[in-house]
């Protein structure tokens, strides 16, 4: 029993300190709880918020679906505020950072709020200022950006290898269109990642409750990035909607999220097509989209060697971190280290980055483990 335990406190261990890329965060649904606990504080004493409300689903750490959906309502009014977007950005890029996480693409949707003189400019401006003001790594957003000269230190990693510690995280964004948007705004979304190619974003993404909102809607919007060269990722399959799933396939994008229910012809469709899958395991199970961990696709995708990525979707919202993900993937899946590491380094050709900056994290990961 003690044996076991120890094995488990290092494969945590091991889990992260290696190196990890993330494809598949929102920003504010990886705000942390002590963070959320005090902004939402705050707004309680102002009576924005009915504080007793939420709190005690702050203050739990596994949180039902309708409690995740109550936090998304919390996140909004939360997300109005200028000075608040700008730390919560930097905390979150810092907290990954923390975890070694050395790649990482950051979702966000751009904001409109008139009554707090938001704009979805002054937003993304919001979150520029807190990726400049990471302050415990070197936040690296596009190949030109020259590095600080800053000597890197040296370490024995956990496979007996000398590395050079660089305290360096390269960053890039998506944009994110939210379900609940008109064509009109969705276009405006697009317009706005164009204008911001040069500060580090790279791509679209289409999300919000599966529920909400028709395909057909977004589509012009997303046909345009794809036609501009931006790179785009879809929230699919959530929900049983095969006609969309459908069309969302042969939209062909360059990866989806999640993919859970899918029909068998659109699980052979996906399968032939080989759309990268973004895998965010405890999400799934949080919001029931798939049963339990066991009966989870990433078995049948793995052994068929399809390609994805392990994510956390919203670390903070369903209170788990990417070393956790491959925590659980590992141990669930029976995953050997080499297994889990190959499979991390694996992410980096599945990024939207440039390619001058894939070689660069191939040769972290390739040092790591020699
Ligand atoms: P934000 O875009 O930075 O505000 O991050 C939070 C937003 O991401 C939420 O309001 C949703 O629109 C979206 N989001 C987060 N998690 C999920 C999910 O599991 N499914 C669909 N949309 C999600
Ligand atoms: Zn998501």
């Amino acid at each position: 029993m003690a044996r076991k335990m120890e094995d488990d406190k290092k494969m945590r261990e091991w889990c992260r300190e290696i190196p990890k890329i993330e494809l598949h965060a929102h920003l504010n649904g990886s705000i942390r709880d002590s963070t959320l606990l005090e902004l939402a504080r705050g707004l309680g004493e102002n009576g924005i918020i009915v504080l007793e409300d939420v709190e005690p689903v702050i203050l739990k750490s596994s949180r039902t679906l309708p409690e995740c959906f109550e936090l998304f309502d919390l996140y909004h009014i939360i997300a109005t505020d200028h000075s608040t977007v700008t730390r919560i950005t930097k905390e979150v890029v810092e907290d990954f950072a923390s975890e070694n996480v050395i790649y990482l693409e950051l979702r966000t949707t751009p904001k409109h709020n008139e009554a707090k003189g938001m704009t979805k400019d002054s937003y993304m401006k919001a979150v520029m200022q807190g990726l400049n003001n990471v302050d415990e790594v070197e936040v690296v957003l596009n190949s030109t950006q020259t590095s600080s000269n800053e000597e890197p230190e040296t370490v024995i990693n956990s496979f007996g290898n000398e590395i050079k510690q660089t305290r360096k995280i390269h960053v890039r964004i998506l944009l994110s269109i939210d379900r609940r948007q008109t064509t009109e705004s969705a276009m405006e979304t697009v317009d706005l990642a164009l204008k911001l190619r040069d500060s580090g974003v790279v791509g679209i993404d289409l999300s919000g409750n599966p529920v909400v909102g028709q395909w057909s809607t977004f589509l012009p919007a997303l046909k345009y990035a794809k036609e501009q060269g931006l790179s785009v990722t879809l929230h699919c399959g959530e929900v049983p909607n095969q006609e969309e799933i459908q069309a969302m396939l042969e939209f062909q994008p360059e990866r989806v999220g999640h993919a859970c229910c899918l029909d068998d012809s659109h699980w052979k469709l996906l399968k032939s097509s080989k759309i990268p899958v973004e895998i965010c395991l405890t999400s799934n199970v949080r919001t029931e989209c798939v049963s339990s961990l066991d009966d989870h696709h990433f078995a049948d995708l793995y052994n068929e060697m399809h390609p994805m990525a392990i994510c956390t979707d919203d670390c903070g919202l369903f209170s788990t971190s990417l070393s956790h993900e491959y925590y659980i993937a590992g141990t669930t899946f029976g995953l050997s280290r080499d297994e889990l590491y190959d499979f991390a380094k694996n992410a980096v050709k599945l990024s939207f980055v440039e390619d001058k900056v894939k070689k660069e994290l191939l040769k972290i990961f390739d040092s790591y483990k020699r």
